[in-house]
């Protein structure tokens, strides 16, 4: 369910709301905006921050209740450090998370000066420290259920100034939500063709156009490489393209393109048991892709955006591939496979060469390609490689702003030795050392003449743990990242 948002001017104090976050920089002074409040509150409010019960740092929070009218509850949360902009995210974050978990329903948050990015990147936070996901539970006892939080009311200086970015943050977060709705969602409802069917819902929603390739398609177009992943499952594999146009006419697009591995099972090169069903998140690039093309077509950006994911699940059976097995790619290229379970590169090189067809002015490929991206970087920090600086600059750039930190590894000219093969013109794995990089070199083979530039998100999609402001789960990592890189192409 999404939450309606909007957005008020002047006093909260008076505010018939169940829930007022207050979100305080450290170390902070009450705010004389807030003197009302305050006084409905018989001065504990202020008094909280005099004693430093409550001192504004990053995660701190602080719930005090007032009888009478006005806001049932206040919720202070500190955002930090004054003056940035992921520590009032975070805060707002965390506002919602409360929300929810107390049940209220509704809430209204307020922070000094909320305008712009600072408005926009507090709804996204209510918005995402809100998500759950409850829909394949069944219903908890009415004593027991919680009201999912439905609306929020921000306070702003000027309302009519503040219509942008309420726009705005309410597309991302509903993008990101998306993201993360069908990356928890297990194999056997999120199928490829689930994945094609939230594409055309998509298209609809936003007049693009929607199309999709089957495995007989894919046949005719000698995609040798993408068909092999898919030889052992019953699922038909897709390959999604969703075209928005919101560019100028004939205008190069920008490609997002997305690894969908609705499960990843390893092939005949099998994973082990423990931990198998995460891989049921291996469609999380394309889940990000399809999140942000939601966030781009509320956002309309006067730019031209074709979406491509690649989906299939990498399966075993008497047709399944075996390591050895030689195919070729759409482009003519022949790949030994020596490794069944370093299938999504396999699928990216006929995603990627399908891609050229459009003459993208850049793409960006989203996939949870290694796990040896988790040993380079941990959990925070995606992965970021490619093979044009100024690509790999904005998408740094872009996920700096949308709070989704990348770094760059290098993809230096020896790597390649690496997955040289003695009987084809590559092979799918690399030695011992530096799999992501490999694995990006591999892409590359099916980039050229593209500017482009590749998320490992591998680390970055799913948190194992519940954290203070992120639910064990889907992340919805990079649709952020994405978004921001599709606004900043626009004219
Ligand atoms: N989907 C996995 C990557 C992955 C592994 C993500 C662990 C999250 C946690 C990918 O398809 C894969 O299996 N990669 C192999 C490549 C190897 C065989 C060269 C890997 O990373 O082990
Ligand atoms: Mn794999
Ligand atoms: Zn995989």
């Amino acid at each position: 369910m999404s939450i309606a948002f909007d957005v008020r001017a002047g006093d909260p104090s008076r505010a018939a709301t169940p829930l007022l976050a207050v979100a305080l920089p450290a170390d902070p002074a009450w705010p004389r905006a807030l003197a009302a409040l305050d006084k409905r509150y018989g001065g504990a409010l202020s008094r909280a921050v005099k004693r430093r019960d409550f001192v504004g740092a990053k995660d701190e929070s602080l719930l005090l209740f007032a009888p009478g009218a006005g806001p049932e509850r206040v919720l202070l949360v500190g955002t930090g450090a004054a003056g940035n902009v992921r520590g009032l995210t975070r805060a707002a974050t965390l506002a919602g998370r409360k929300a929810t978990a107390l049940g209220v329903g509704r809430m209204a948050f307020w922070a000094a000066d909320l305008a712009e990015e600072w408005l926009e990147g507090s709804i996204v936070g209510v918005s995402l420290g809100s998500w759950e996901f409850r829909e394949l539970h069944s219903p908890q006892p009415p004593k027991l259920r919680k009201k999912p939080l439905a609306a929020a009311t921000l306070y702003v200086p000027n309302v009519k100034d503040a219509r942008p970015a309420l726009l705005a943050g309410s597309a991302v977060a509903e993008g990101q939500r998306l993201a993360r709705r069908l990356a928890m969602l297990p194999g056997n409802i999120c199928t490829p063709e689930y994945l094609a069917r939230t594409a055309r819902e998509i298209g609809k929603r936003h007049k693009m156009a929607v199309k999709v390739l089957g495995r007989r398609e894919m046949q005719r177009l000698q995609m040798g490489s993408f068909l092999a992943v898919a030889q052992a499952t019953t699922q038909d594999p897709k390959l999604i393209v969703l075209e928005y146009k919101g560019g100028r006419r004939g205008a190069a697009p920008v490609a997002l393109v997305g690894k969908g591995l609705c499960f990843d099972s390893g092939g005949i090169s099998i994973k082990p048991a423990a931990s198998m069903e995460l891989m049921k998140f291996d469609m999380s690039g394309a889940a990000g892709v399809l999140g942000a093309m939601e966030a781009i077509g509320r956002l309309k950006p006067r730019v031209n955006v074709v979406a491509l994911i690649g989906s299939t699940t990498n399966m075993l059976g008497g047709e399944a591939m075996k390591p050895g097995d030689v195919v070729r790619a759409s482009n003519g290229k022949s790949i030994e496979i020596q490794n069944t379970d370093a299938e999504g590169r396999l699928v990216l090189a006929d995603v990627l060469t399908y891609a050229k067809r459009y003459k993208p002015q850049a793409v960006v490929d989203a996939a949870t390609l290694t796990g040896a991206i988790v040993t380079a970087l941990g959990n925070t920090t995606v992965g970021v490689m490619g093979n044009d600086q100024d690509v790999i600059n904005e998408v740094l750039a872009a996920g700096r702003r949308g709070g989704e930190v990348g770094w760059q590894l290098p993809m230096f000219e020896e790597y390649k030795e690496l997955i040289k093969s003695d009987v084809a013109d590559i092979r799918n794995i690399g030695g011992r050392g530096a799999g992501s990089i490999t694995a990006a070199l591999f892409l590359a083979e099916f980039a050229e003449g593209m500017p482009w530039a590749h998320l490992d998100i591998a680390g970055t999609a799913y948190s194992d743990t519940d954290l203070v402001v992120m639910p064990k789960g889907p992340t919805g990592t990079p649709v952020r990242t994405f978004v921001e890189f599709v606004r900043e192409r626009a004219y």
